[in-house]
């Protein structure tokens, strides 16, 4: 099968022919149909992250259809349309056996301890437990962005983060992570201020119901205080800075969503957490059982996750977008589609 292979970290990868994946008992192989371009991906790239493995198909954030099943799987059919939590547990552990499979200790990755979806096929390990059918009326595209960064900020907002509607919440960074969760609060009735450097994104934000838009600079949390603080911040790109910005932008019992990576780490002024009583809370992923909820939102058109995609790329095109990762990203979610 064609892929987009990474063999060295920080150099553009190459697209080329390698073996495809070999299915396991209990999981499955998919045809990749469609397959998100997330900064996660970049952070592989560039070497954040200690599990992966030279050589290295990345792709995480996929949708597609069944191609081979494995022994023991019941109740899937080669055809069947599905996607997949990017976190895929075993679904045995303590943690999984209590609904949290987004911190399951034995998880697998794709694109990440295994090769991933910048490929024409994808091994899912523990079908049973993460294999999400798609509605018919969701298209591959749309869909292959509820694996990663739309389910993310779903569960992020709504679950870890507990947004109700008149609160006031702050997004920093308004990529694919940023913009998911402009919509989702504003789907709940939250008055939502998106700060970016990127004017087309902030742009994207205020159509996907931002009431504010702030243009990054010195001023910006001076900026929120004038608005009244915000009850909510997330930081949607992973950076120390933002992360000090939110602190202080945050009201009195605030509580700040931290989705974005940090791979140097970050310094927490702990007493500013004690004193103001603030939250921060990491949050990751999705399990696969909470998916119904947020697809049937999707299907009502109450979430609207299809007009986040700006632009459809080919296998071919995919080194050169991931290498610009380094220098900003284009507004909008990019989609790979392998055999287009
Ligand atoms: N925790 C999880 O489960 C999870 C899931 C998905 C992604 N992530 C992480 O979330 C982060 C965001 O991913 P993404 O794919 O949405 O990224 P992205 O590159 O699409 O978006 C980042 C946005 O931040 C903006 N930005 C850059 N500098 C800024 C600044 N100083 N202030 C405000 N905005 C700024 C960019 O213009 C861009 O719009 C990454 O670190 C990714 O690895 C985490
Ligand atoms: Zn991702
Ligand atoms: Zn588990």
């Amino acid at each position: 099968m064609r892929a987009v292979v990474v063999e060295r970290y920080g150099v553009p990868p190459v697209v080329k022919e390698v073996p495809e994946p070999e299915v396991a008992a209990g999981g499955v192989v998919l045809a990749v149909e469609a397959t998100g371009l997330c900064r996660s991906d970049w952070h592989g790239w560039m070497g954040h992250d200690p599990d992966i493995v030279l050589p290295h198909v990345p792709g995480h954030e996929l949708a597609g259809t069944i191609a081979a099943i494995g022994d023991g799987v019941e109740g899937w059919q080669v055809g069947d349309r599905v996607t997949t939590p990017f976190i895929c547990a075993c679904g045995t552990c303590e943690q999984c056996l209590s609904g949290n499979q987004q911190v399951c200790p034995n998880q697998l990755q794709p694109g990440f301890n295994y090769w991933g979806s910048f490929a024409e096929y994808v091994a899912v390990p523990y079908a049973a437990v993460n294999l999400v059918r798609l509605p018919d009326v969701l298209d591959f595209g749309t869909a292959a962005g509820l694996g990663c960064r739309f389910a993310t900020s779903f569960r992020a907002i709504r679950q870890v983060g507990r947004v109700g509607a008149g609160e006031r919440v702050v997004i920093f960074g308004c990529g694919g992570v940023g913009l998911s969760a402009v919509m989702i609060a504003a789907a709940l009735g939250a008055e939502v201020i998106a700060v970016d450097t990127n004017p087309d994104a902030l742009k994207l934000a205020h159509e996907y119901g931002a009431s504010h838009t702030l243009q990054a600079s010195s001023s910006t949390v001076d900026q929120i205080r004038d608005l009244g603080g915000a009850h909510v911040t997330m930081d949607a790109l992973g950076s120390g800075d933002i992360v000090q910005q939110a602190l202080h932008a945050l009201r009195p019992r605030g509580r700040h969503l931290q989705v974005g990576l940090l791979p140097s780490g970050v310094q927490l002024d702990v007493g500013r957490l004690i004193g103001q009583e603030l939250e921060w809370r990491g949050s990751h992923g999705m399990p696969a059982h909470a998916y119904p909820g947020m697809l049937e939102l999707v299907a009502s058109g109450n979430l609207k996750p299809a007009d986040l995609i700006s632009r459809t790329i080919t296998l071919d095109e995919t080194p050169v977008a991931l290498a610009a990762l380094s220098h900003g990203t284009p507004a909008g979610v990019t989609v790979i589609r392998p055999t287009g």
